[in-house]
């Protein structure tokens, strides 16, 4: 595992930038795994800037809401329409249908994607009780796209995007940790002082459930990149020179 501390949002969104457009260069055919949040904004804003060569790329995002249509402000799929695929053209680009009838199938589905895509590099945030995707604390390491149920943590956490907590759904669909972790390379992005207790746990504490996000420690190929708050609580840091 690769951990590399910057000083700003700004040079992680660029770092992280660079890295996704060096694995976008490497094929001719590449799947990208995606993630929404405020963490990755800087770096969607770089592609929107740069409009780096896209369409031999496919993306597949990892989670979205329960009950929220595509069109819906905050649902998953126009959060990306509109950080990223309204400007950016990909080849295919994936997301979770949260509107399914049948939630089951849509999960099955939504893994047969993943099998059938590779991901070659999955983008990944965190949260701050240390979930990944919508993988909250206690989620087995080998699960698969499930349907989750929110913690108040992470609805809490969200509501910033909603008008009030009540808005939040209470549900989602998410790539489940065994799926997440078959990506052949992850890059964990998280700045600022409310996550910085979640990577202190991710990177020196046990690797247990309890901690989704834990579990990189053991995938070959992870690449962390932190801000100095983020990575303020970790005394294996502390040494260690900013870039
Ligand atoms: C959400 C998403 C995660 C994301 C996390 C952190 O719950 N499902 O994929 O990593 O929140 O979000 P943020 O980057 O806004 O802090």
């Amino acid at each position: 595992m690769k951990v590399i501390v910057v000083k700003s949002n700004q040079d992680l969104a660029e770092k992280a930038y660079e890295h996704i457009v060096a694995v976008m260069e490497s094929k001719k055919e590449v799947t990208l795994g995606l993630a929404t949040g405020g963490s990755p904004v800087g770096i969607y804003e770089l592609f929107r800037k740069n409009k780096p060569r896209s369409a031999h790329v496919t993306t597949i995002n990892l989670d979205e809401y329960i009950g929220l249509a595509p069109t819906h402000e905050q649902s998953y799929r126009q959060f990306m329409n509109k950080q990223l695929f309204e400007t950016v053209e990909f080849k295919e680009t994936f997301v979770p249908n949260g509107t399914a009838t049948d939630l089951q199938k849509a999960c099955d589905d939504y893994e047969e994607i993943v099998a059938k895509h590779p991901i070659d590099l999955q983008l990944l945030g965190i949260g701050q009780n240390g979930h990944i995707a919508f993988n909250e604390p206690g989620t087995s390491f080998t699960s698969k796209t499930h349907v989750v149920q929110l913690t108040s943590s992470t609805i809490n956490a969200n509501s910033r995007y909603f008008e009030k907590e009540e808005d939040v759904p209470t549900t989602a669909i998410t790539m489940g940790i065994g799926t997440i972790l078959k990506a052949k390379e992850i890059l964990l992005i998280a700045s600022g002082k409310n996550k910085a207790e979640a990577i202190k746990q991710m990177l020196e504490g046990d690797v247990t459930e309890a901690c989704p996000a834990s579990i990189l420690r053991e995938h070959p190929n992870v690449t962390i990149i932190l801000d100095e708050e983020a990575a303020s609580l970790c005394g294996s840091l502390k040494d260690r020179q900013t870039v």
